[in-house]
């Protein structure tokens, strides 16, 4: 039975590039995942968007002296190009600017005020009296009052990464101008998290068997510890979604509480531009759904805690609200496997000092599959890792280039040359035991790779299917049908055909990781439709404007199961799938960093 799968990845703010950190963070692991239930059969829907409101985009705004909108369009812009050249399959990556996801965070919203989880509270906030405005989040940054760390903002800090009480900030310094803030009056509203701990918990207990450990020590092990306390999830700020309540002009929700509605109303988006506007039920209102959140370390409380609560305290009353129908509710996050981080040459990435390697540029020197290899290979899964150049090189020279794609290579051009560019006509009963068994070992690959990623581990599963590549390469050391041929051609196009064959199933086992490559190779031998389908830019229209967003028009078909390739099927010519980097690209990447 194919399930619905949900792939929820995290939001990127659009005050920033993206680097190859928040690629293996989350943006990666959500696409393998995505594209190995697609070749399964399940029905995917894989949605992002850029969070274009809040502080992190306004203080940038400011910094540069230009709108908040225009800083949102520029990096969105850029964020669909990355995906779109990275290979990161989007059927939807909208953004939180459009009148949908105003309108669906706004029932969120109306769903926990009637459900009696908001309420409303006077409190001081900081306030600057030179610039005559509050200053919410990270127009402030100070002292941490958790760890002691410098430059902590006054939602977060990144040094201990954890979400702050703003007011408890110590030395606060206002971002615009470096003046001292104040302590002043305002009211917002609540979400009462307290009244929903023993659902956040229970929710939390439910999940505790299969999650990653650091997720459920962050989440369950902090709750069991701390309790959950009420937040604020509104701010004064005009920039983001106008709170539905008379005589709240000027204020906006707070940009967490919205983005991660996100996730909802993308699917809802998705639906309709596709002229099917009920189709989001099936994965969001539909209890046997998987819904998978892929996210970055520092984001975990607000898709274990935050985002869980609004569900929950939403209820029923969100489809009532918002669709007219009873007896709905949403559906809860079946995993969040959030990964650590990635490092860059032994030092913490950071943008504002350059120590990065960013997305789109790597895609202007780099094919994507090399870059998702490496991505892959080193994903933080458990641990920090780190990017390394001579380790990139390294890997795609020795594990790429060497073990996999000379492989392919070297087997396609010899057989498209001696069997006049068909695969060898052979009668298969005569196949012989080290035939049957290398073919055996392969296709073994289906279960230990898909039970990989069915776990969500793709930093194993894509070692597995290295390995399997190698025991090919074992098989043609032995079996040598470039020698073979010239005793008897009979015998050498078993093993070509053997090999062939192995090729063909490796080459689904690593669609989900290296895409573009496989996708080639699946025309090499002789395959006339693609395995995924294709991405592309389109411009939708809305009561906010025009936002353009990034899509994907898949394909059907099931395509997670071993080689069937026939005997005398006619191939295309082939080609090399990757290029072996000179090693001059380590001294020349590494002298581009902190610059
Ligand atoms: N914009 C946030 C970040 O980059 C992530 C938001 S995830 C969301 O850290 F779901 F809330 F949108
Ligand atoms: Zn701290």
């Amino acid at each position: 039975m194919p399930e619905n799968i949900l792939i929820a990845i995290a939001w990127p703010y659009a005050n920033a590039e993206i680097h190859v950190g928040n690629i293996t963070g989350s943006h990666l692991p959500g696409d393998i995942i995505a594209r190995y239930h697609r070749l399964k059969g399940d029905r995917v829907i894989m949605v992002s968007g850029t969070d274009s409101h809040g502080t992190p985009v306004t203080v940038r705004a400011d910094e540069e002296g230009v709108s908040p909108l225009e800083v949102y369009r520029r990096y969105h812009a850029g964020f669909l190009e990355l995906f779109q050249g990275m290979g990161i399959s989007y059927d939807l990556f909208t953004s939180t600017h459009t009148e949908n996801h105003f309108k669906v965070s706004q029932s969120i919203f109306l769903a926990l005020k009637e459900n009696g989880y908001l309420y409303t509270e006077t409190r001081p906030q900081w306030y600057s009296p030179k610039a005559s405005r509050f200053l919410p989040d990270r127009y402030i940054e100070g002292t941490c009052y958790i760890c002691g760390a410098e430059g902590a903002r006054s939602d977060q800090c990144d040094t201990c990464g954890n979400v702050l009480e703003p007011e408890k900030l110590l030395n606060p310094r206002s971002k615009v101008d470096d003046s001292t803030p104040e302590l002043r009056d305002t009211e917002h509203y609540f979400l009462d998290l307290s009244k929903l701990e023993p659902d956040v918990a229970e929710f939390l207990r439910a999940r505790k068997s299969y999650w990653r450990e650091t997720v459920i020590g962050e989440s369950l092990g902090k709750i069991e510890a701390d309790g959950l306390k009420p937040r604020p999830i509104t701010r004064d700020l005009d920039w983001g979604i106008p709170v539905p309540v008379e005589g709240w002009d000027g204020k906006s929700l707070y940009v967490w509480f919205e983005a991660v509605i996100g996730y909802l109303s993308a699917a809802i988006e998705w639906a309709h531009i596709n002229g099917t506007p009920k189709a989001w039920e099936d994965w969001w209102t539909n209890p046997e759904a998987k819904a998978f959140y892929f996210i970055g370390k520092d984001n975990i409380f607000f898709h274990t805690a935050m985002w869980p609560a609004e569900l929950m305290g939403a209820g029923e009353k969100f489809m009532q609200i918002f669709a007219g129908e009873n007896d709905r509710r949403l559906t809860l996050p079946y995993d969040v496997p959030a990964n650590q981080f990635m490092n860059l040459e032994g030092r913490k990435i950071s943008g504002s000092r350059n120590w990065a390697v960013w997305g789109r540029e790597a895609l202007t020197r780099y094919d994507p599959d090399p870059l998702r290899y490496y991505l892959t290979i080193n994903m933080p899964e458990t641990k920090d890792s780190d990017w390394d150049w001579a380790e990139f090189v390294a890997r795609n020279n020795n594990e790429l280039v060497a073990n996999w794609g000379n492989l392919a290579n070297r087997v396609l051009s010899f057989c498209y040359k001696h069997w006049d560019g068909h695969v060898p006509d052979v009668d298969t009963s005569t196949l012989r035991d080290a035939d049957l068994s290398l073919l055996t070992v392969v296709e073994s690959g289906f279960q230990s790779v898909g039970d990989l990623l069915e776990a969500v581990h793709p930093r194993a599963a894509l070692q597995e299917a290295m390995r399997l590549a190698s025991e090919v390469n074992k098989y043609l050391d032995t079996s040598a049908p470039w020698f073979e041929i010239k005793k008897n051609k009979d015998e050498a196009a078993k093993s070509v055909y053997t090999a062939l064959k192995a090729i063909d199933s490796l080459k689904v086992l690593f669609a989900p990781f290296i895409p573009f490559s496989s996708e080639k190779l699946h025309a090499y031998l002789g395959y006339g439709e693609p395995l995924f389908g294709e991405q592309y830019v389109e411009t939708v229209n809305d009561g906010l404007g025009e936002h353009t967003a990034l899509r994907y028009r898949g394909v059907e078909g099931l395509q997670w199961k071993p080689s069937d390739l026939q005997p005398g099927t006619l191939l295309q010519k082939p080609a090399p799938l990757f290029k072996k980097l000179d090693e001059s690209v380590v001294e020349e990447e590494r002298a581009r960093l902190g610059k």
